[in-house]
């Protein structure tokens, strides 16, 4: 058994951050299932928003943010969010080092994505996240109070409640990869910083690690989970055979990109006054209407008029990638599908990143505060990752250790290591296919129940396997993952609307009735206890 301050799970920014201040008070374990770096912080491309223009305002960043969620952002927390915003970004490069682009008058360049009304958000060219990770894992690694463990999986939150006490947590019991035996890691409080839930769809811009652990693990204990069925879908992923999972940042069409049909023709317009630079749900939906209208299978993102030297100077990740697979995009069209990029419902959290199970803490996209309702705007994650981190931080300190006198080690019973892997992968594929094709962009309640259906026989299978074998990282994703597709599912099926992400096209209007968050725990709804 090991025994820390402060456990984390996950290193992008918002575990990083956490770390980086909690470490200030206490000793700090930060488990990440693969390398360190490989989070969704690394591949952001973007930037992050917070208002560092003069001529910007909080206000203005408030009030898109509240618009594009569509009226169920929590107000209180948007604000006090955004007016963290600059002095989180400042703090990332003053303290960490983080280089974002400079103006030619010294000042940090700041980009336009979708649905913003001012240029606002900080960038390192084309790969903003990369740089941010690069600089908090730096200043992690070099912590003496910070332990980073890579390959190493949380398996499922030690709880207090088995041992007869109250819904605390007092931390997890974690998967070593590299020796496949399960540890038990003692914490005065946890922190779920596992990011999102991407890989729930076939096809997505998020990488092989967002499996939604930190979701599905917080429900298993008894964290309330809120709206799942607002997963959102960027309208820009590279479409091309080869080319897995590469994101065509939004900060192209901030810089005047323009999305086209396979027939040059310009379709934006008929959807919405911002045109390609309208929030995300509106491109995705218009994306996907016109694909289905059309039988294209991809639309195109124009940038040839834009001046050529500019484009590589300012997107050269973007630029490299793209000629990779003969795309030159300062005399061709990027060819472009929707695909999964973010989840914004998660771990429900009050504005210290508190879970209503005690001593548990979410973090990042894993959790749900109330800053984006029922759709993000773009840059506003690395943002809350950042300022959810240090709050969360700020918090644990002086916090109570509730844990049992006695803790029982992981018991893998007489589980032989599984030679089945052909059963997970099949039920993997399973889960992301029908996810992608029944919970997607456009929703119905027929395809809902389809999914309902086919995703309880897959966990009833899940299940007999999860018992039955040794447990391994493959095995844990594929249980959680599943669990999550169910939880995007029960949301959906609750809200009888269309509003943000979620597009009902029973349903095709917004509702006041449903002006709120979806609320899942364990035992409330059709979910066995
Ligand atoms: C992008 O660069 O388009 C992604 C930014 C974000 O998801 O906020």
């Amino acid at each position: 058994m090991i025994e820390t301050d402060y456990l984390v799970l996950g290193s992008g920014i918002a575990g990083l951050s956490f770390a980086l201040h909690a470490a200030e008070h206490g000793k700090v374990v930060i488990a990440t299932k693969r390398a360190a770096e490989e989070s969704n912080t690394n591949y952001a491309q973007g930037g992050i928003a917070a208002v560092l223009d003069p001529a910007d305002t909080l206000a203005a960043h408030i009030q898109d943010t509240l618009t594009v969620g569509e009226g169920i952002c929590h107000p209180d927390v948007v604000e006090l969010c955004i007016k963290d915003g600059p002095e989180a970004v400042r703090e990332l490069m003053s303290r960490y080092g983080a280089r974002f682009d400079l103006a030619a008058d010294g000042k940090i360049d700041l980009a336009r994505e979708g649905g913003h009304s001012a240029r606002r958000v900080a960038h390192a060219k084309d790969t903003t996240g990369h740089e941010i990770e690069r600089a908090l894992l730096e200043a992690a690694r070099q912590n003496p109070n910070i332990t980073l463990l890579a390959d190493h999986m949380a398996v499922d939150l030690l709880q207090l409640a088995k041992y007869g006490g109250p819904d605390a947590c007092f931390g997890a019991y974690v998967l070593d990869r590299a020796t496949s035996e399960v540890e038990t890691y003692v914490a005065r409080a946890t922190v779920l910083a596992t990011g999102g839930a991407g890989k729930v769809y076939l096809y997505t811009t998020n990488p092989d690690v967002a499996s939604a652990d930190g979701v599905a693990m917080a429900y298993r204990a008894g964290a309330a989970i809120s709206n799942m069925e607002f997963i959102q879908f960027h309208p820009t992923c590279l479409y091309h055979p080869q080319a897995k999972s590469f994101l065509i940042s939004e900060a192209l069409r901030g810089e005047g990109g323009v999305l086209k049909l396979r027939s040059g023709e310009t379709f934006m317009e008929r959807y919405h006054a911002m045109k390609s630079l309208a929030p995300r749900d509106v491109v995705a939906r218009a994306i996907d209407s016109e694909l289905k209208r059309t039988g294209d299978d991809c639309a195109f993102l124009d940038m040839t008029h834009l001046d050529p030297a500019f484009l590589v100077e300012r997107f050269p990740a973007i630029h490299a990638r793209c000629m990779s697979f003969g795309i030159d995009m300062r005399t061709m069209q990027i060819p472009i599908v929707p695909a999964a990029h973010y989840s914004c419902g998660g771990v429900i959290t009050d504005d210290l990143g508190r879970t209503n199970v005690r001593n548990l803490y979410a973090v990042g996209e894993v959790a749900m505060t109330g800053l984006h309702g029922a759709c993000r705007l773009a840059s506003n994650s690395l943002l809350e990752g950042c300022v959810f981190g240090r709050r969360a931080a700020a918090d644990v300190k002086g916090i109570q250790s509730l844990r049992p006198s006695q803790v029982a080690p992981w018991y893998a019973g007489a589980a032989t290591p599984s030679e089945e892997a052909v059963v997970i992968t099949q039920n993997w594929d399973e889960v992301r296919r029908l996810m992608w094709n029944y919970v997607g962009i456009v929703r119905t309640d027929k395809r809902l129940e389809r999914a309902r259906r086919r995703i309880e026989l897959i966990r009833s299978e899940i299940r007999e396997y999860y018992w039955n074998f040794r447990v391994t990282g493959d095995l844990l994703e594929l249980r959680n993952l599943a669990l999550v597709a169910h939880l995007i599912i029960e949301c959906a099926r609750r809200r009888k609307e269309s509003r943000g992400l979620h597009f009902n096209a029973d349903y095709p209007m917004k509702d006041e009735k449903f002006a709120k968050d979806t609320i899942l725990r364990r035992g409330d709804g059709p979910e066995p206890a």
